[in-house]
């Protein structure tokens, strides 16, 4: 196979997602739109990966060197187009033989399959290839003038007339060529259009004029469409979200409303697993064979067992270990905790830092007390440990394994295997008090 690079454009302004976080850091399925596009040209094979930044966005350049290095880095300043973009990221390319395929940092549906065919032409010997679409609404997407197999040229809309706007034929922005070949035809580009900018589109037409053969493979709208507001960011979202649902289910997950449901890029979910309605995954969550997530629950960088029960109303937090049909239930929120097999914290706890043992009972309302403003402290509840409703372990302390705590209790210090911790007031009884009370309270009003 030839050897693969990619170049992804990364250095518009994206103006029109009105934001002050730059565009592609944004994320569907949790995952930011860069990554998505890094995601396809790995999957490609590519051994090199240039993305070219603007220089108005450093946060973009740091997140890129944080993933793939400083190497990965083509810094386009100022922005002068598509074209003038990917002569960007020459030097970071010099030495590199192979195929170039460039893709748009904005179009995170863009899969490896949809842009494998643009290599299968360039195998059949097309010099440079060009992933088209067919869009509902085909707008201001640049037109293919298409000679029967042969792409003669892309004609921009603004600068199309209107027999060119009636064509439906698009570029989707997404092209592959010889390293040497692309980098010369760009030298030659120029800006003589309606947006005075260098376009990439151009070097197809001139690709013609040097004898050269341009072919067109055609990917579905929804592998190309792109993200420019906060619309489209949705519209993609909701495109993510179908296509990783359909994947669950197909894999062996029951969701009984998986519109509801919404996934994160990486969330893994093992057959025979059950996903009620309205819950959320954001990244890092695996969930084991046979484990029912119930409605309304947050998961986020957590893991849950075999047979676990999580929900309703359930928040796993990074860190949250739920052991082997472990319940953790409604308005129960666990943080950097292992919940031992068959552990249960049924009603509105909070579990933060630290160990709950096997077959440990969590009552309603425990608290492990774990920060002190300054620090975190960690608690732990031996095995088949006993914690009564309303008990307050302020951390660092561990209950011992089979110990009970009484119910309200505050649990400052650790207590021993086995044993029963109170620590709370002892209840004092003054029999009749009320009826005197009352007796008072009524003399007083008749006498005003
Ligand atoms: C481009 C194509 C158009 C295609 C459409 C598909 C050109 C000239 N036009 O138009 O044929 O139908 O995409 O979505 O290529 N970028 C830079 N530096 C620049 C300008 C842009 O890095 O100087 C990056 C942007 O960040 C973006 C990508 O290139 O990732 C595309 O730029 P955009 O301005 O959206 O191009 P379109 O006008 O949509
Ligand atoms: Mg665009």
């Amino acid at each position: 196979m030839t050897a693969r690079a990619a170049v992804i454009l990364a250095a518009g302004q994206g103006t029109r997602m009105r934001s002050p976080r730059p565009k592609v850091l944004h994320a569907i399925g949790g995952r930011a739109l860069i990554d998505h596009a890094i995601d396809a040209a790995q999957g490609l094979g590519c051994e090199r990966i240039v993305v070219v930044t603007g220089a108005h966005a450093p946060e973009v350049k740091g997140h890129v060197v944080r993933r793939l290095g400083d190497g990965a880095i083509a810094v386009q300043d100022p922005p002068l187009g598509t074209g003038h973009a990917v002569l960007a990221a020459k030097a970071a390319l010099a030495g590199f033989a192979g195929d170039v395929v460039v893709t748009f940092s904005d179009t995170p549906l863009l899969t490896a399959e949809a842009v494998a065919p643009l290599f299968a032409l360039r195998e059949a010997g097309a010099d440079v290839a060009v992933l088209g679409f067919e869009p509902a609404d085909p707008a201001a997407y640049g037109r293919l003038i298409l000679a029967g197999e042969r792409l003669e040229r892309i004609v921009e809309a603004r600068d199309a007339s209107q027999a060119e706007l009636a064509i439906r034929a698009c570029n989707s922005g997404v092209l592959a060529a010889p390293a040497q070949v692309l980098f010369d035809l760009l030298a030659k580009v120029g800006n003589d259009n309606a947006k005075k900018e260098y376009y990439l589109t151009d070097v197809v037409g001139l690709a013609n004029a040097e004898g050269l053969s341009v072919r067109v493979a055609f990917a579905p709208e929804r592998a190309v469409q792109g993200v420019n507001s906060q619309a489209e960011l949705a519209s993609a979202e909701a495109v993510f979200q179908a296509r990783r649902r359909a994947e669950l289910m197909e894999a062996g997950v029951t969701m009984p409303a998986p519109h509801t449901v919404m996934l994160a890029w990486d969330t893994a979910v093992a057959a025979g697993s059950t996903v009620e309605p309205n819950v959320v995954f954001a990244p890092g969550v695996t969930v084991e064979a046979g484990a029912m997530i119930r409605a309304f629950s947050h998961l986020e960088g957590a893991v849950v067992r075999a047979g676990a029960i999580v929900g309703p109303y359930a928040r796993l937090r990074p860190g949250a270990d739920i052991g082997e049909d472990a319940h953790i239930g409604n308005f129960v929120e666990v943080k950097k905790v292992k919940v031992g097999k068959g552990a249960k914290a049924n009603h509105l706890s909070y579990l933060g830092d630290g160990s709950v043992g096997a077959g440990a009972n969590i009552g309603a309302g425990t608290i492990f007390c774990n920060y002190d403003g300054f620090d975190k402290y960690d608690t732990h509840v031996g095995e088949g440990a006993f914690i009564g409703s309303n008990s307050a372990l302020v951390a660092p302390v561990t209950v011992g394994a089979g110990a009970y705590t009484g119910s309200g209790s505050v649990i400052t210090k650790d207590v021993a295997m086995d044993a029963l911790a109170l620590g709370r007031g002892e209840q004092v009884e003054k029999p009749g008090w009320a009826a005197a009370f009352r007796a008072r309270k009524q003399r007083e009003k008749a006498g005003k």
